[in-house]
């Protein structure tokens, strides 16, 4: 099989010489940095619903990369069905892994045999590409938003779990116009919640931030309402795993909190997300499905050891039930605008519709705030 040369290693998603896929294993960070190799569907398929590869874009893209692999085994039409719907049905919220597994398919389903693997890899490779691009994008959009609340002090954001580079091909979502800020010198604190269960926030974001010299503090999830009451929060930022048409947006469990604390306080609250997280089937917050996860996340915290080794340790009493929804429902009204590569749109009906149709469209920016 040749180098793939589409990914870059400076990207999540990489080429190793003999063609198989490499990407850091994310339940090791932060504390090894061991990378994991994907050869076939299912690779792919484990490295997501396992959470190795995790975050809405990157899900898409590996979820891509699966189908590629499946093709290049046998480009039947059943084998091209049935790999996508074990792909699909690896992680249920985040929308973009049926958006680029559909993608894929549209791409080659009315090739010849033969043609479809090659047709599949590029289209992954395109999805990956694109992604990078939408994130820049993104950053470029939201820094232009978050920059306009810069006063004497640094700029005090916070946002949940991990919608940064790794949750993506490059860039990242949320952390995409931070980024960008603190490039361009605007001095900026970062809150990072922890993101209980998995705690991604304290093990992948404050490792980004950290990388990049980005000053921030991690927090307990439920620290975020009193900052933003002592008004040490200018603004929260999300990413982002499902938009509904109405503009309601499925993000990590305990978003909608610190969107109800944001509203309270009358801080802006902005969901970061490219247009593929818009899922116009969905027709709001109450079709989007919710992923319930092993409950053994709650009952025990994964860290590293005394001894140096990653486990977990068990904070419930043996017996007590658990509960473990993944993700949860911010309603419109609480978003002050999703950013996405074409622009800021109002979440609302409307302001999905627009963010769709200039997607469509073609690269034109818009802004339509709120
Ligand atoms: O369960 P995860 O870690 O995949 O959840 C990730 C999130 O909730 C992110 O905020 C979302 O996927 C956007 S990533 C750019």
């Amino acid at each position: 099989m040749p180098v793939q040369t589409h990914c870059p290693g400076s990207r999540t998603l990489h080429f190793d010489d003999s063609g198989a896929l490499r990407t850091l294993d994310q339940t090791q960070l932060p504390f090894s940095r061991r990378e994991i190799v994907l050869r076939s569907a299912d690779d792919c398929e484990r490295a997501i619903a396992t959470m190795q590869v995790r975050g809405a874009p990157l899900i898409g893209a590996v979820g891509a990369w699966g189908l590629a692999f499946a093709l290049a085994d046998d480009d039947s039409d059943a084998r091209l069905e049935s790999s996508l719907h074990r792909l699909l049905a690896a992680r249920p919220t985040a929308v973009n892994l049926r958006w680029a597994l559909e993608r894929v398919r549209r791409r080659v389903a009315a090739l010849p045999r033969g043609q479809r693997a090659p047709a599949a890899r590029d289209e992954a490779a395109a999805i990956c590409d694109e992604d990078a691009d939408c994130n820049r994008r993104i950053g470029e959009h939201g820094a232009r938003l978050l920059g306009a609340l810069a006063s004497g002090r640094p700029l005090q954001i916070l946002t949940h779990c991990n919608a940064g580079s790794i949750a993506t091909l490059e860039h990242g979502t949320a952390l995409a116009p931070l980024y960008r800020l603190h490039r361009s010198g605007v001095p900026l604190h970062v809150w990072v919640d922890e993101t209980r269960p998995r705690n991604q926030g304290a093990s992948l974001t404050a490792w980004e931030l950290a990388a990049q010299a980005v000053p921030h503090t991690v927090i307990v999830d439920n620290a975020g309402g009193l900052l933003m009451r002592q008004r040490r929060v200018d603004a929260v930022i999300v990413g982002c795993d499902r938009v509904a048409a109405n503009g309601d947006v499925a993000n990590k469990i305990g978003t909608y909190l610190k969107a109800l604390a944001a509203h309270d306080n009358g801080l802006p609250f902005w969901v970061a997300c490219p247009v593929s997280t818009i899922d116009p089937q969905a027709p709001d917050g109450d079709a989007i499905p919710i992923e319930e996860r092993d409950g053994r996340e709650v009952s025990h915290v994964a860290g590293r050891l005394p001894d140096g080794t990653i486990g977990a340790v068990q904070v419930v009493p043996d017996g007590s039930p658990v509960a473990n929804p993944g993700f949860d429902v911010t309603p419109a009204r609480l978003v002050s605008g999703l950013i996405t590569e074409h622009g800021v749109f109002e979440a609302s009906a409307e302001g999905v519709a627009e963010a769709l149709a200039a997607a469509t469209a073609g690269p034109a920016a818009r802004t339509a705030v709120r």
